[in-house]
This record gives C-alpha cells, structure tokens and sequence, in this order.
C-alpha cells in the first residue's frame, strides 16, 4: 500500500506516467467516469481549504466514487482530544483512501504509519503540500511541453509557503532548471532547502528582493500568498502582505511566453487586471488540479 507524503515518494518515472494519466483523463473523461464506482474518499481538514478539500472530492465524484469527511478540526473529534493515528485507524474502516490536511508538519505521516488505507498528504503546515506540486507540474508541463531547462521564479513567502518548499522538491530532479527566489529579507526559504536541497545538488539559484529585476528572465513566476495564519504577529504580516503585487506595468517586463502560476487563495499579490492576460495561468491550473488528483487517486487505490 503506497501513501502520498511527498513529491519524492513518487520516481521522475512514477511522476511523468501520472502526469499522462492526468492528460488522458483530460481528453477522454468519459473513459474514467466508473473507475472509482463503489470506492469512498475520506477528506480530513483540519485546516481550511477550498480548492484542495473540493478538487479531491470533485475528482473522486468524476470517478464514480463517493466521498465522506470534515472540513475543520472544530467539527471532528480532534475538538475533544483524539490524536490522527486514533482517528485514520477509524477513518480506515469507513473510507477506502484519505486525504488529510493538517496544521502540524508530520500529521499526515504520522497518520500513515497506523493507516490501513493510503493516505494522501494535502498540505501540513508550512512543509510540504505534495498534490499542489503534481498540479503545478501537470499545468506547467501542458502549456510548456516540458519540465527541464527552464528559469522557474518563486516569489512572496518562500519561508511558510509549503506549495513552494514541495515543488522546489520535485523540480530539481529535471535537468537545466535554474531558480530565482524572490522574497523579503524576512521571508526567503528555509536553510533546510537552500542548504540540503539546493546547494546539495548543485541547483543554479539566485536569492533576490526585486521582483522587476527578475521578470526578464523567467518561464514561469509562480507567485504566492503570504501566509498569515503562520505569523507569530499581525505586525509584522501587516508590513509584509502587500510586499510584492504583480500589475500590468510590471508583466509587460516578462517574455510573450512565461506563465504565471499562483496556488490560491490569492490576497493582494495579483493585481485582477492581470486575469485576462494570456500567461495568467491560475485558474486553468485550478481545472488541471481535478485531473491530477483523479490520476492520483487511480494510482493509489491501483485502479490505473
Ligand atoms: C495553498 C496551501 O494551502 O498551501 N493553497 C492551495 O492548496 N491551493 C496556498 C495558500 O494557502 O496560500
């Protein structure tokens, strides 16, 4: 039985044949809609999420499955005490796969240690959030054709962003990938990714504070919210919310050909007049998020 707690669980090989998948399933829905018949997905959220929660329970829907869960810690038995291992041994009996998100870094693998069905990560405090970088990877490689040799721009909060910390994770295992990581002083990436991921492997990176700068080199600008539920104080999220807003003025310094990529929810950081341009790929990515989780859930249950 295979859990989902990283991008790295799953081999370049693993990788490309879900993001196929995911592809097909695309251009020939029909093809998948009886997969799952009989099958329950169990969402656990014990963080809100809108995207993630229902994307996992749209795709579990196109599939023919059904699905069962709660959406905070408030409405679950974690309000009277009950640790993940206890509850995922419960949930185990009702639900054939799990999808958990949860406040604490480790949550969803400590679960997976005592769970009987696979568990799927989706998103544990300021770590990883491994089904939005299999989305990021499926939108990048469709409206691209490729995930190597490329000029990848990170930018907001790469100190609490678990999207970026993931997808840094998975991106560097292609070759010629080059990052620029664009942040405040306050909020660049943790050590454990500069030293232990990127220097480690020898990954060309830059660490720059404008983003204007940056623009005239990147294939993508993956753009992302700073997270304010991980702040010890509303001060400091207050002077650095509105750091970085990308506008017009500022994508007309980009290639014809980069795409902009941004997680959601996005607060300030996307000015709404950039929607309408044609590399503002946000919400296509939101519709490739279906697909991929659909080819995950697949995967797991080995129904693919
Ligand atoms: C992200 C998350 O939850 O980490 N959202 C998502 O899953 N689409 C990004 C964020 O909350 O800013």
């Amino acid at each position: 039985m295979r859990h989902l707690m990283s991008p790295l669980d799953l081999s370049v090989k693993e990788l490309d044949d879900l993001l196929d998948l995911a592809n097909d399933i695309e251009n020939n829905p029909k093809k998948y809609a009886h997969a799952c018949e009989g099958k329950k997905l169990a969402t656990c959220f014990y963080e809100p999420s809108t995207r993630t929660r229902l994307s996992f329970e749209a795709a579990m829907l196109n599939l023919g499955g059904s699905v069962l869960g709660f959406s905070s810690a408030d409405s679950s038995s974690a309000a009277k005490g009950e640790s993940v291992s206890d509850t995922i041994r419960v949930i185990s009996c009702y639900a054939d796969i799990c999808a958990m998100r949860h406040p604490k870094e480790g949550a969803p693998l400590v679960a997976s240690q005592k769970s009987t069905i696979p568990v799927i990560n989706a998103g544990d405090g300021g770590h990883q959030h491994p089904t939005q970088t299999l989305t990021d990877l499926l939108t990048i490689r469709s409206l691209k054709g490729k995930l190597d040799h490329m000029t990848i721009g990170l930018c907001g909060d790469l100190k609490f962003g678990r999207t970026v910390h993931s997808l840094i994770n998975a991106l560097i295992r292609y070759p010629g990938i080059r990052f620029i990581l664009i942040s405040p002083e306050e909020l660049r990436i943790p050590d454990y990714i500069r030293e232990d991921v990127l220097r480690k492997n020898n990954i060309p990176f830059e660490e720059v504070e404008r983003l204007d700068d940056a623009m005239p080199n990147l294939d993508i600008l993956y753009m992302t919210r700073v997270q304010r539920e991980r702040f010890f104080n509303e001060e400091d999220y207050i002077r650095l919310k509105d750091y970085y807003v990308l506008t017009k003025q500022k994508l007309s310094l980009a290639k014809d050909d980069m795409y902009v990529l941004h997680p959601l929810p996005r607060v300030n950081e996307i000015s709404v007049e950039v929607d309408d341009d044609p590399r503002a790929a946000y919400f296509k990515q939101a519709q490739y998020g279906v697909y991929v989780r659909m080819a995950l859930i697949l995967t797991l249950l080995e129904l693919a």
